[in-house]
């Protein structure tokens, strides 16, 4: 069975899709089988991985028809492959319009699960790159996938946002009667001049936060903006950059979390 886990945070710009890639990157690399899933109407990991081609065209085999009209046949045909190493579910212009066609359906919030549940056994991972708002689509992600990797940013690194980030994932627990588990919450684009190395030491001593910080922090570097911007990911723009190693850690992480350890 495959470990399904969700990027998830209702802001924009922390760093969700970018943890999502490198970290589906990583558990490749570690021979793990991988499918990325792109629910963010933005598309951003889509035209990242360069599967954006056909954004615009209507598409009956797409994963926005998927989940409003329920699988009717050939799911699989909705998987690409990238070259990346990780296979892929894109996004596309329909993603747009799903929230409100969904609003007056029956199971709205389980679409993404039923359709997962069609599309993901033989993978051994499954990432969600979840889109970066609350609605129908953010608790599609954390129901289908019940494990929640959430990147926090520098300048909003307090107690306040990241308890306002875990209520998110306690009301749809209470709501949906199920158990979400926070696999990590991961600093990111921590500047050196930023949030203060001592805020953070707090945050490491504070229960309630302590137990889901991770023991590394992602600092904010020009090559990771650039490997972005480039369409590749830092293990292959700069591998000697300094943050190679906090992805990597991530991805031991959640492969011990998941796993257990060896
Ligand atoms: N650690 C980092 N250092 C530098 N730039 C980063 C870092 N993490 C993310 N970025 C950049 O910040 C922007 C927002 O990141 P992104 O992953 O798209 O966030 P989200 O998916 O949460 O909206 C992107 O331009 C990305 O390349
Ligand atoms: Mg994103």
């Amino acid at each position: 069975m495959t470990h399904r886990i969700t990027v998830s945070n209702q802001k924009g710009g922390v760093g969700k899709t970018t943890i999502c890639l490198h970290l589906a990157v990583a558990l490749a690399d570690r021979g793990r089988d991988v499918l990325l899933i792109d629910l963010d109407p933005s598309a951003y990991l889509s035209v990242h991985l360069g599967l954006d081609e056909d954004y615009y065209e209507e598409n009956e085999n797409s994963l926005a028809y998927h989940l409003v009209e329920g699988s009717r046949s050939n799911p699989e045909g909705t998987i690409l492959n990238s070259d990346e190493g990780v296979d892929v579910i894109s996004s596309n212009y329909d993603m747009r319009g799903v929230e409100d066609r969904l609003s007056a359906e029956r199971n709205r919030e389980m679409r993404l699960k039923m359709f997962l549940d069609e599309v993901d056994e033989d993978y051994d991972y499954t990432l969600v790159d979840s889109p970066p708002s609350l609605g129908i689509l953010y608790d599609n992600a954390i129901l289908a996938c019940r494990r929640v990797v959430i990147p926090i940013k520098d300048e909003d690194m307090s107690i306040i946002s990241i308890h306002r980030a875990l209520d998110e994932i306690d009301e749809i627990e209470r709501a949906f009667r199920i158990d979400a588990e926070i696999l990590a919450i991961v600093p990111n684009l921590v500047r050196p001049d930023g949030v203060a190395a001592s805020t953070l030491e707090g945050l490491r001593n504070t229960d309630g936060v302590k137990e889901y910080l991770t023991p590394f922090e992602i600092r904010q570097r020009v090559a990771i903006r650039r490997a972005m911007k480039k369409r590749t990911t830092l293990y292959k723009h700069k591998p000697s950059c300094d943050q190679t190693e906090n992805f990597e850690k991530l991805a031991d992480l959640v492969v011990s979390k998941c796993e257990g350890d060896p």
